[in-house]
């Protein structure tokens, strides 16, 4: 079977616009900022994609994009102003930022209670104690795409490879809640092809190409694949070699088309959440 995550994303939407009439219907108007510093290429395609996508669920999204040169001071006093701004319920600082400010420090300064990324770090502590909050987008869709297929964790073996704030390390705490033995494996594990043998699920978050041999899954596995390569012919890979993978797995994510119209789905679930919780 391969996960469509095009569709499951598409039903995420549809759930979102509900949520978001729901709340019009209250005269409250559902709104993400998004700050995007410098013209880092990528990060201008990604912040064209979520506004786009706001737009289509109704959420209002306004765009704050300032030159290469800011400094943290003046980056700091805009998150100040949108954290005091009843209009906004969502802030999205769009990573990574320049060199001169400090990413930690911005992230800490967004309001946990408008945090749309769940990245600030009461959220991440909310995530590992099982308190509600706000969760990191593309971990929480890969979440969504575990339940379509109907894979109950309880007691199955989950491995995350990579541990970054962003993927990996939130994607282990999800896993962990809904009771899966879960193992992160990343860059330095002594042996990945073994760790890959024996996991029930695995999650693939590293950015490397094919690192992710198919005749290593197990019979029966389910393979979610988070990466997003270039391959040296041009061609847009994940981190799982797909082919021989699908020839084992029950289910797996293709690349392009399954985890990554999950993130903006589920950063528009977060936004419309936020706005209920702020209108009680
Ligand atoms: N840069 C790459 N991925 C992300 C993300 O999910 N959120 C933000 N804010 N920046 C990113």
């Amino acid at each position: 079977m391969i996960i469509d995550g095009k569709a499951v994303a598409a039903r995420v939407r549809a759930e979102v616009g509900e949520q978001v009439r729901a709340l019009a219907a209250r005269g409250v108007v559902t709104g993400l900022t998004v700050v995007r510093v410098g013209d880092d290429p990528a990060s201008a395609v990604y912040v064209r994609g979520k506004r786009k996508a706001c737009e289509e669920v109704g959420i209002r999204s306004v765009e704050h994009h300032l030159p290469a040169t800011t400094t943290q001071a003046e980056l700091l006093e805009l998150v100040a102003r949108l954290d005091a701004d009843p209009t906004c319920h969502g802030i999205l600082v769009q990573l990574p930022l320049p060199p001169q400010i400090d990413e930690r420090a911005v992230l800490e300064a967004i309001a946990p209670a408008k945090d749309a990324d769940g990245f600030h770090p009461f959220n991440v502590g909310c995530l590992w104690t099982g308190a509600p909050a706000p969760r990191a987008c593309t971990p929480f869709g890969v979440m969504r795409l575990v339940d379509e297929v109907g894979l109950d964790l309880e007691g199955k073996r989950a491995l995350v490879i990579g541990r970054s704030n962003i993927v990996g390390k939130p994607m282990a705490a999800m896993l962990l809640e809904r009771h899966a033995t879960v193992t992160i494996a990343h860059s330095r594990t002594a042996d990945l092809e073994g760790e890959v043998a024996r996991a029930d699920l695995v999650v693939a978050a590293v950015g490397r190409a094919e690192i992710v041999r198919g005749r290593w899954i197990k019979p029966g596995a389910v393979v979610i694949d988070v990466g997003m390569n270039r391959r040296a012919d041009g061609k847009l890979v994940g981190d799982v070699e797909f082919a021989a993978a699908a020839e084992r797995a029950s289910a797996i994510t293709p690349v392009p088309g399954g985890v990554g119209p999950m993130t903006i789905a589920m950063l528009l679930a977060n936004t419309a959440a936020l706005a209920a919780r702020s209108a009680g």
